[in-house]
């Protein structure tokens, strides 16, 4: 599914010769290359992807009736289950450019019609407002709320920001999933991401969690993240208190 919805995104470098040589010798030579970087970053976001997944089903098992995926990217988890839970409301956010490329895809997949985007920068709009302004998100609805691969690109004022705006649109007892970029790797990410993408703006240690995120209205529910298999991030799970 990742790979149709890059090639219908249109976007230049994702046609199916890509996909082809992504899967080549070379690339995988380089993937171990950023490997040796960041150790074990590239099997991470194999179990990145699986942890998200796990606590958003049970967060759904637990009441949720919205799932709001901030940054989706090209995130396959709101297209396959959406179709799996007609009740829970599916909903992806992120900016113009990279909803648009995607909404093609979206489009050739099918859309359920528990599931849509939200088209925002969140780095000129709050949160709260964007939810308020589309009119489709219920704030007093137990929720989960993803900021998967995302908070590294912005600064940790934003990033406790974008926590007090989500729990200025969310009931309590709802659930925030997130992965952190762990201290350490800034300036090497920042060189490398610098050459071809955004820098890296924030990180925190998994131990400092619960005082980093003091004060926004979340409090963090799962155990320190030790696992080095998570490379040079790590996962949460804070709840709306
Ligand atoms: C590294 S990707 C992660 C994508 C997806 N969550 C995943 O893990 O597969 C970061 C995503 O965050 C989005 N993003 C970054 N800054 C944003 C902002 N200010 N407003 C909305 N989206 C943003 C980017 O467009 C991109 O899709």
């Amino acid at each position: 599914m990742s790979e149709r919805l890059l090639q219908a995104s249109g976007s230049p470098g994702f046609g199916p010769r890509m996909m082809r040589i992504s899967k080549g010798p070379w690339m995988i030579r380089a993937y171990k290359l950023q490997d040796f970087l960041m150790p074990g970053q590239f099997e991470g976001f194999g179990y990145r992807k699986i942890f998200v997944q796990e606590q958003v089903e049970a967060a759904i098992e637990h009441g949720a009736r919205q799932v709001l995926l901030l940054g989706a990217g090209f995130d396959t988890l709101c297209l396959r289950l959406a179709p799996q839970h007609p009740n829970v409301q599916f909903i992806e956010l992120d900016h113009p450019a990279t909803s648009a490329a995607k909404a093609k895809g979206i489009a050739l997949e099918g859309q359920s019609t528990n599931m849509f985007q939200i088209v925002a920068d969140l780095g000129e709009r709050p949160l709260s407002k964007v939810l308020a302004e589309d009119g489709r998100w219920d704030t007093s609805l137990p929720s989960v709320l993803v900021a998967e691969g995302l908070f590294q690109y912005l600064t940790d004022e934003e990033v406790r920001g974008l926590l007090v705006e989500a729990a200025a649109s969310t009931s309590l007892g709802s659930r925030f999933v997130f992965t952190h970029a762990k201290p350490g790797y800034r300036k090497l990410v920042t060189f490398l991401t610098g050459l071809v993408a955004e820098p890296w703006k924030s990180a925190v240690k998994s131990e400092d969690l619960p005082e980093y995120v003091e004060g926004t209205g979340w409090k963090i529910i799962s155990d320190v993240d030790t696992d080095e298999a998570h490379g040079v991030e790590r996962y949460a799970v804070a709840e709306r208190r």
